[in-house]
């Protein structure tokens, strides 16, 4: 007996060390050479944004670009002259300060200086200026504004980005990892590779990999802490951080054209939906609903960041915090009041204000009602918001934040929630995000829920639906850091790439979704998937009526369906909610060479990893609702067509899980529900796969 028992031990041990590494799998497109030339100019300017290299391009360029001089070059002076008025004045942040878009004074010298990036007349201006300010501004308002400005403008819309995690990596990597690099630095690679394996740190091939656990539990004993695989997985903060690129508060939507009267609806199904991705995982950690929290009472929940930006650690707050206290009095008066106003306005039916009404029963509304939330720009109209809108979201993250008050307008201690990249660690921003959901859902209220008339298909029945196994498991997953490291002169030459984060990380295996449908006629569908919880975390049965806005929606696509029985297959490699995970830049530099660069990152690359579509499953199955549903397809309206590809933009977003449900409406033939189980294979906790007997044996690559 006792043989066997060992055996299996060892067979545990080989199998442990045959965790692959994740390969992206991803498509590329050809470019012609202007393009690759373009794109490597944007790219070089994200290299190392803390120093300065002299011998670049950029460099030359930049220090000698004169704005004034070539004012004729932007298509709005007015904005030139802000900026010059700004600059001038020698008091923008200086270098070596950290940036963050929730202060006014910073967000001011950010806006500003998008708008001379957003207003140069060509990409050589727009080059030119980014260069100038790459040398001579803040680093942290660079990234910040460049970022969005490549994504904002025409003429370089469709170009490659970095992954945030890449540009910046000490705002997802912990303390301890960014410590070990800078080690392995200065004792120019590994002296020792027993010891240095006892540190995490191995050297394969050419570079040198740092095995990074998450803030665990051991370190501060919360039960949110079980999450840490998911709110510190870096594609994760990634999908937030583009959220806000795409479409920053500050910026008004006029300029994106018909996507404007949708807006504060993207704001509530972007939140929604990332709640409801976040329930499903806290179901199957046993965590229960989000909690809730008053202004007034001590916030349980503590939040301990083990990470740090060059200047000062990341506020750590404490478990019971006391947001109530003399230095928050006046902000959280503030956020009371917001939250009354709206309850007030709620219960007149509707809103008034500059000149605004809007009635709560239409259902267009949420688009106010979105943008009031978020405070952005189009809440009035830009000047009106700008002099009389105070934010509530910012307010209310300054208050969780439990930063110091700080005397410098300068000088800020950070916390998690200052920034896009970090924001998601904190159990705290699922809770304030779900109180702004919940105002939002109790407008929602206010619409008349689908009928069943509203929801049939008439001649059109789903009949069944069959989904292979769904596996998830935990894989390594390799970003590159080497840009939080310092190069000397000679190594400037060549940037070497030679520091990767290794982590396990959340994936799961191919599954297929067969769906047969029966339709009396031929006609074009669309068919949407979506995933919910099928017992609340005490066990009984999840309805419909109390927890739609929990059900994660997967995938969408239209359908030609044929008169009689109609088999879908569809793959969950293509659902359209999620991509690839971004290929590192070093990798895009060795396309670039071959005039091909990787198609989904120059189209979609802001959605939500493919690898994080399922909650993590336990290693007996746990169950979850599967819900297929079949409506009539109907062309988009010209003006959104163009959308069409991404978004069913004809129907809200979220349809036909966009508002309250009516349970008796949603047993229609063209629906189907399904319970289905998620299983979970090898290690069910990250940090076992982060001990020297997993990463000292060579890894070879499964076929998953
Ligand atoms: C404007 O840009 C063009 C190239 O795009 C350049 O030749 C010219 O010198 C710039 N400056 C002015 C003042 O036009
Ligand atoms: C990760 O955490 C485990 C458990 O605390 C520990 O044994 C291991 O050494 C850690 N690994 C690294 C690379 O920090
Ligand atoms: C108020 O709105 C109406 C209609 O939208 C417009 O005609 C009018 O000029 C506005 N008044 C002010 C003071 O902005």
């Amino acid at each position: 007996m006792k043989t066997v028992i060992i055996l299996l031990g060892l067979v545990a041990l080989a199998l442990g060390s045959v965790v692959p590494v994740h390969q992206h799998k991803y498509t590329t497109k050809d470019v012609d050479a202007k393009f690759v030339e373009v794109q490597r100019k944007i790219l070089w300017l994200f290299q190392d944004v803390e120093q300065i290299n002299t011998d670049d391009e950029y460099y030359k360029i930049g220090k000698d670009y004169d704005i004034a001089a070539n004012i004729e070059n932007y298509t709005n002076k007015k904005a030139v002259e802000e900026f010059l008025v700004m600059y001038k004045s020698g008091t923008m942040l200086p270098k070596y300060h950290v940036f963050t878009i929730f202060k006014e004074n910073m967000r001011e010298q950010a806006i500003a200086l998008f708008h001379l990036f957003y207003y140069a007349k060509d990409f050589e201006t727009f080059y030119k200026t980014a260069a100038f300010a790459r040398v001579y501004l803040n680093e942290g308002l660079f990234l910040y504004t460049y970022y969005i400005a490549v994504l904002q403008r025409p003429d370089t819309h469709g170009y490659v980005l970095p992954a945030p995690y890449e540009v910046y990596p000490q705002l997802f990597a912990n303390l301890d990892v960014l410590n070990r690099i800078y080690d392995i630095k200065m004792e120019n690679g590994i002296v020792d590779s027993d010891s240095a394996a006892q540190y995490g740190i191995v050297k394969e091939n050419d570079y040198f990999v740092f095995y990074a656990n998450y803030s665990s539990a051991f370190i501060f004993n919360s039960e949110e802490q079980k999450l840490a695989y998911l709110t510190e997985d870096v594609g994760f903060n990634a999908y937030y951080y583009y959220f806000h690129s795409h479409l920053p508060f500050w910026w008004s939507s006029t300029k994106y054209g018909p996507l404007k009267e949708r807006r504060g609806e993207v704001y509530f199904y972007f939140y929604q939906q990332l709640l409801a991705r976040y329930y499903l995982e806290r179901l199957t950690n046993c965590l229960g609903p989000i909690p809730q929290f008053s202004w007034y009472s001590p916030i349980k929940t503590g939040f301990y960041p083990l990470m740090t930006t060059y200047y000062t650690p990341l506020v750590q707050r404490p478990d019971l915090y006391v947001v109530h206290t003399e230095k928050n009095y006046e902000k959280v008066r503030f956020l009371d009041i917001y939250e009354k106003t709206f309850h007030q306005y709620l219960q007149e039916g509707q809103f008034t204000a500059f000149n605004k009404t809007i009635s709560f029963f239409d259902p267009s509304a949420i688009n106010f009602v979105g943008n009031f939330w978020q405070d952005n720009a189009d809440l009035y109209d830009e000047e009106v918001t700008k002099k009389f809108q105070r934010s509530y979201e910012i307010v209310a993250r300054q208050v969780l934040g439990a930063g110091p008050e700080t005397v410098d307008k300068y000088t800020v201690m950070p916390s998690v929630l200052d920034f896009y990249q970090t924001s998601l660690r904190d159990p705290v921003f699922y809770q304030l995000y779900s109180r702004i959901m919940d105002y939002i859902i109790e407008f929602k209220e206010y619409q008349e829920p689908y009928s069943s008339q509203n929801l049939l298909f008439s001649g059109v029945e789903v009949t069944d639906i069959e989904v292979t196994k769904l596996t998830t498991f935990f894989e390594f997953y390799d970003f590159d850091a080497s840009d939080s490291i310092f190069l000397s002169k000679e190594e400037m030459k060549s940037y070497p790439h030679t520091f990767k984060v290794r982590q396990p990380r959340l994936n799961h295996k191919s599954f297929t979704v067969n769906i047969d449908v029966k339709s009396d006629t031929a006609c074009d569908a669309v068919v949407k998937i979506f995933i919910g919880p099928k017992y609340n975390e005490n066990g009984f049965p999840v309805s419909l009526e109390k927890d739609w806005m929990k059900f994660y929606e997967l995938d969408w696509f239209t359908q030609k369906l044929n008169q009689g029985q109609n088999k879908i297959t569809r793959k969950s490699d293509d659902f359209v909610m999620f991509k690839e995970d971004s290929v590192p830049m070093t990798e895009i530099f060795k396309l670039l060479d071959q005039g091909k660069i990787p198609k989904y990152m120059s189209e979609y690359f802001y959605s939500m990893p493919n690898r994080l579509m399922l909650p993590k499953g336990t290693p007996g199955g746990y169950p979850f609702e599967l819900f297929v549903f079949v409506y009539p397809y109907e062309a988009a309206s010209k003006d959104l067509a163009a959308f069409e590809e991404f978004l069913p933009v004809n129907k809200p977003f979220g349809y036909p899980l966009d508002r309250p449900v009516l349970d008796a409406s949603f047993k229609q033939p063209n629906m189907y529900f399904k319970e289905v189980q998620i299983n979970h294979e090898g290690e069910v906790y990250p940090y076992t796969l982060n001990v020297p007997s997993y990463f000292t044996k060579p890894n070879v690559v499964p076929k998953h």
